[in-house]
């Protein structure tokens, strides 16, 4: 980049813009090699909004190199609300635009653009943690989900809400569900709506750990050392072979593993 000219990447994340969309993004935070994404609506209990949404898909497109770990965050007692119920009312939310209607011809561009700041959290260039305390529920519950690992805080509360509202989570929440608790378990959270304290969610496994809320940001530092400890070609030649594991057969897991090895040890020979 020389003097003078547009840093156009990191333009793509003025911090203004993320702080209207509600989010705090913090590079080197809480190690160097990691960032946090927070967010940052406490006073709603961190309700989200497709400003937000996009903000995420900003912060994804733009995510500086250096970056191999992310957490994902919320200020204050909760993780997340939701989906701000304002956009639901003639209202809406200030200074954010209405959803847009389903029968809108642009309805699936739009919501694929939404889906954006949550598809990014499964890249295999980085691990990302949802960092959890209190409520994640809806949008908020398949945010967590969408990040590769969750640490919860004791006090966590997880509820796929969307259905009690007569919608269908739609927010890449689903396959992380079913692949991490199996169908019947899925299909009873999602259509009973019913919150999932911390202790059931280890049992279920949609935590990897739970600690007492006063330790959470601890476990997380500790966690995102532990990952980083790993150097960065293995990480990620190792995330993409595990993601790639429930679509294959046996024989074709074990080449995969073969070929990887080789591609690997080339490149860290090289490199
Ligand atoms: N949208 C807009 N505002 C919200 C939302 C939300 N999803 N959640 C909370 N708030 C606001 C409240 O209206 C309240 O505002 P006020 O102080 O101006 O009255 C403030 O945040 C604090 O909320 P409380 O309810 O007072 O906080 P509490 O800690 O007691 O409860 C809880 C938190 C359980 C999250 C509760 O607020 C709640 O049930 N919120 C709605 C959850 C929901 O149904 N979300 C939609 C899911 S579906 C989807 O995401 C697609």
């Amino acid at each position: 980049m020389t003097a003078g000219q547009p840093d156009l990447v990191r333009a793509d994340l003025a911090q203004a813009d993320l702080a209207r969309a509600g989010l705090r993004f913090e590079v080197g935070v809480p190690a160097p090699g990691a960032a946090t994404i927070t967010l940052d609506r406490s006073r709603r209990r961190n309700a989200m909004t497709p400003g937000m949404w996009q903000g995420l898909a900003a912060i994804g497109r733009a995510l500086p190199p250096e970056v191999r770990v992310v957490v994902v965050t919320g200020a204050g007692p909760s993780f997340s609300a939701g989906i701000d119920l304002r956009l639901f009312t003639p209202e809406g939310v200030p200074g954010e635009d209405p959803l847009v209607s389903t029968a809108d011809p642009g309805f699936d561009e739009w919501l694929a653009g939404c889906q954006a700041g949550y598809r990014w959290l499964r890249d295999p260039g980085v691990v990302s943690v949802a960092a959890v305390r209190g409520h994640a529920i809806g949008a908020g519950f398949q945010l967590a989900l969408s990040c590769d690992l969750r640490v919860l805080a004791d006090d966590a509360q997880l509820c796929m809400k969307e259905p009690a509202l007569g919608l269908v989570p739609d927010l890449t929440g689903t396959k992380p569900l079913v692949d991490i608790v199996g169908l019947p378990r899925a299909l009873e959270l999602c259509l009973t709506s019913r919150t999932v304290g911390a202790a059931e969610a280890a049992a279920l496994r949609l935590a990897e750990l739970v600690v007492p809320g006063a330790e959470l940001e601890g476990a997380v530092a500790d966690l995102v050392a532990a990952l980083l400890a790993v150097e960065p070609a293995v990480a990620r030649a190792t995330k993409e072979l595990l993601q790639q594991a429930p679509g294959r057969t046996l024989d074709e897991q074990a080449a995969a593993e073969r070929r990887t090895q080789v591609v690997l040890q080339r490149t860290r020979l090289e490199g």
